[in-house]
């Protein structure tokens, strides 16, 4: 069975559903040392990890955090909700190790501000996507997408908050599979 890291920049919910699905989960780490999913984490009895890169450069910063990983034991990396890009270095250390979750039906709408471009473009039909994280952002393959309607009178908001409940359901289904592949 392989371990897993989990990246995080924020609020941590996807990090939440993931741990409470039994997804076996050896540390939670995070480039904010504020981030509230790491208090959750903790209390919960699981290793923690926080560090800026802010003043030490990337290159030192994710070779702290690879070491990290590595020290936790983890085998494979979940990004929820990470706010940076990893080096194609740190990429090619983890190669075919890093997976995603990602709020739009990939290959649509990659990088930010995917609900607003969705509902800009007037689709009747939104979601999220779970993949392989590669050099090139949110572009890996796909290992699963649910979808969910969009409303006629939806912001941005709502529809984000519709999209995130089906990452809940979607993100620990997949992981738990690739897991035990
Ligand atoms: C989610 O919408 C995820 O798809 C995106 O960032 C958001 C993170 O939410 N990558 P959370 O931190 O898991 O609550």
């Amino acid at each position: 069975m392989k371990t897993v890291g989990i990246l995080i920049s924020g609020r941590g919910s996807n990090m939440m559903a993931l741990v409470e699905a039994g997804i076996p989960v050896a540390l939670v780490a995070s480039d904010r040392p504020d981030a509230p999913g790491l208090a959750w984490a903790r209390d919960r009895g699981i290793a923690t990890f926080a560090l800026s890169p802010k003043g030490i450069g990337k290159a030192a910063y994710e070779a702290e955090v690879d070491a990290a990983l590595r020290a936790a034991g983890c085998t494979v990396i979940a990004l929820a909700g990470y706010m940076r890009l990893l080096s194609d270095d740190f990429v090619a250390r983890w190669r075919d190790q890093i997976v995603n979750i990602h709020p739009s039906l990939l290959p649509l709408y990659k990088g930010l501000d995917t609900h607003a471009r969705a509902i800009h473009a007037g689709d009747r039909v939104a979601g999220c996507s779970v993949h392989v994280v590669t050099e090139e952002l949110d572009a890996g393959a796909l290992l699963g997408q649910a979808e969910v309607p969009v409303l006629p009178d939806d912001t941005p908001d709502t529809l984000a908050a519709r999209v995130l409940a089906a990452e809940h359901r979607l993100y620990p289904r997949i992981l738990k599979e690739f897991v035990s592949r």
